[in-house]
């Protein structure tokens, strides 16, 4: 059983991950704590009680809101790739008798702030917690600054971000959650516990297309892919005019895989830097990947290649 604290912005992609932790018998998710970056915050932990929601579940991890803007940059949201909701407006949705389709999960937020949560989960699990990060690292950079003594007793810190030999999704060299809060994400990765990253390098080997997701779940009578079908329509028509498919990235869903499936996933060792002050390069991720040129010690290990049957067993486990 591995203790997991999942620190998300959902974000279509974010649900995908979360549902498949919620469903992953090898996981056991303590807390969750929402983060600025898709939409904000507030938006973010309303959409998190949606995703739960579409779950049957008697009991739930422990949920609080973490921080509403990054360290330095003013936030710049992603509403426009998820929805102006941030799930694909469905919060809005009306069944055809006008009822509400989707519904919160019937659990409170926590009274401690994000922050004071991640800390709380730390010194409850020493050694053992694995912070897995799908957003902005701003609460983990805000636990680190309270409390490095707590923190250090992470097991490892995975997370999804970043972008080395590959195209970056906010400038050509920036990935989304890196670009937002760079300042946080090079104290994260300069801090010494053990980072375990899946950049786009690697996400971007996973299309799921339209057309599989429908054979996959459109038409299925469960609450939880009715919900994924629906939250997902927006992200994908963003994809069909912007990146050139109909479908869409579930980068999110692979740091959380990579807990419970291992073998689909390959890493190399590198030190990650990231840029904060340049204009161009902002928020870029700089490491290189070669082993054979690792000049100073590895501070993270970064995933390089994710197996093709990978989304198979995606499918199965979501089920
Ligand atoms: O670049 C993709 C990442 O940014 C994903 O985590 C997505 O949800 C957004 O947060
Ligand atoms: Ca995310």
């Amino acid at each position: 059983m591995q203790r997991i604290l999942i620190d998300t912005d959902p974000g279509v992609d974010d649900a995908y991950a979360i549902l498949l932790a919620m469903r992953s018998p090898e996981l056991c998710v303590e807390a969750i704590t929402t983060v600025c970056g898709n939409v904000p915050v507030e938006q973010a932990t309303q959409n998190l009680f949606t995703i739960l929601g579409s779950l049957d579940l008697d009991e739930f991890p422990i949920i609080a809101q973490g921080e509403a803007a990054p360290l330095v940059k003013p936030l710049v949201t992603a509403a426009h790739v998820h929805g102006d909701d941030g799930l694909g407006n469905t919060s809005h949705l009306r069944d055809t008798d006008g009822n509400q389709r989707y519904f919160h999960a019937n659990t409170t937020l926590s009274s401690l702030s994000g922050v004071d949560l991640i800390l709380e989960a730390a010194s409850q699990y020493p050694d053992e917690l694995i912070v897995v990060a799908l957003g902005p690292l701003t609460n983990l950079a805000k636990a680190i600054r309270k409390d490095a003594a707590k923190m250090r007793r992470l097991q490892k810190i995975v997370v999804m971000g970043g972008v080395f030999e590959d195209y970056g999704n906010v400038t050509t060299t920036a990935e989304f959650n890196i670009f937002i809060d760079p300042h946080a994400a090079q104290e994260v990765f300069q801090f010494g516990v053990p980072v375990h990253i899946f950049p786009l390098d690697a996400t971007h080997q996973v299309v799921l297309t339209g057309e599989r997701l429908r054979a996959e779940i459109e038409g299925r009578d469960d609450k939880v892919s009715r919900f994924l079908w629906d939250a997902t329509q927006a992200c994908m028509e963003f994809y069909r005019q912007h990146v050139g498919f109909w479908g869409f990235h579930i980068h999110d869903a692979l740091p959380i895989a990579a807990l419970t499936s291992p073998d689909y996933f390959e890493s190399v060792d590198a030190y990650i830097q990231v840029e904060t002050e340049g204009d161009l390069t902002n928020g870029m991720t700089v490491a290189d990947l070669r082993p054979e040129r690792q000049r100073h010690n590895p501070n993270a290990q970064v995933c390089v290649k994710v197996a093709a049957a990978f989304l198979d067993s995606f499918f199965k486990r979501l089920r």
